[in-house]
């Protein structure tokens, strides 16, 4: 199982960070759950590099270009210089700020060539009756990997994070037989694009308001191989307790 923490921008102070850092590497030392942090970028060299410890880094977002001129951006080879292992590609926030699907897959691609294992967000805004979000999330997944190689394909970690269930409350996030369907729907549409049984040894996560109230429910029953955590992952008891749930 991972637990990979999305800190989004709630994390905003260079001390925060470290403590938070301090305290998932305490424990990682306790558990069995692989724990992956993902930091605001000018956090990341502050607390990942010369790391060695069982805790890894995420990029929360890797630039559409590769370096240049192009004020502001933060290419994937600066993170994997960084330290980075991970790096979310796709999330719902940069499709929101602008990210297309061909930006999504650009950005995979640039991930993948500096080394980095991406985790794809994938997930519909709304779910409608005719259950076109199906579709929705088929593109998603069929068009951010047209530019991998079948290896790379199987190296990408996928987080199914619907739109609607982000940032609210346990009550609000997908049930389980929602995201039992979907993981199975997600390993569907992987094996029309992977060879062989593949598909079936892919890594799915789930996101949208995981919180130590509902991961083990979640956990238990649908499939899921990890969590994309948000706002649970910033506070330290509620932190904490979602590697206790889980472990
Ligand atoms: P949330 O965010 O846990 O706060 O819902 C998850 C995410 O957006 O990755």
């Amino acid at each position: 199982m991972i637990i990979a923490a999305n800190w989004k921008a709630y994390v905003e102070d260079a001390d925060k960070a470290k403590k938070l850092v301090a305290l998932a590497k305490r424990l990682a030392a306790k558990t069995k759950v692989e724990l992956v942090l993902a930091p605001p970028a000018p956090f990341l060299g502050l607390i990942a590099s010369g790391n060695r410890s069982r805790v890894s880094f995420a990029a929360q977002d890797v630039s559409v270009t590769l370096g240049g001129a192009y004020t502001g951006e933060a290419t994937a080879q600066m993170y994997a210089a960084l330290g980075a292992r991970y790096a979310l590609v796709g999330h719902s926030e940069r499709r929101a700020a602008g990210d297309t699907n061909a930006t999504v897959a650009e950005k995979l691609a640039h991930a993948v060539a500096q080394g980095l294992t991406p985790i794809l967000c994938v997930g519909e805004r709304e779910r409608d009756p005719a259950a076109d979000y199906l579709q929705f999330i088929r593109e998603e997944l069929v068009s951010a990997l047209s530019q991998l190689s079948q290896k790379e394909r199987l190296n990408t970690v996928i987080a199914y994070e619907p739109v609607w269930a982000i940032g609210k409350s346990a009550t609000d996030a997908a049930d389980s037989a929602e995201i039992q369907e979907m993981t199975l729907f997600i390993r569907k549409v992987l094996a029309e694009i992977m060879p062989g049984k593949a598909a079936s040894r892919a890594s799915i996560l789930y996101g949208g308001s995981v919180e130590p109230a509902n991961i083990r429910d979640i956990a238990g029953g649908t499939g899921v191989d990890g969590f994309l955590v948000g706002h649970a992952s910033v506070a330290p008891d509620t932190f904490s307790a979602l590697i206790t749930a889980l472990a």
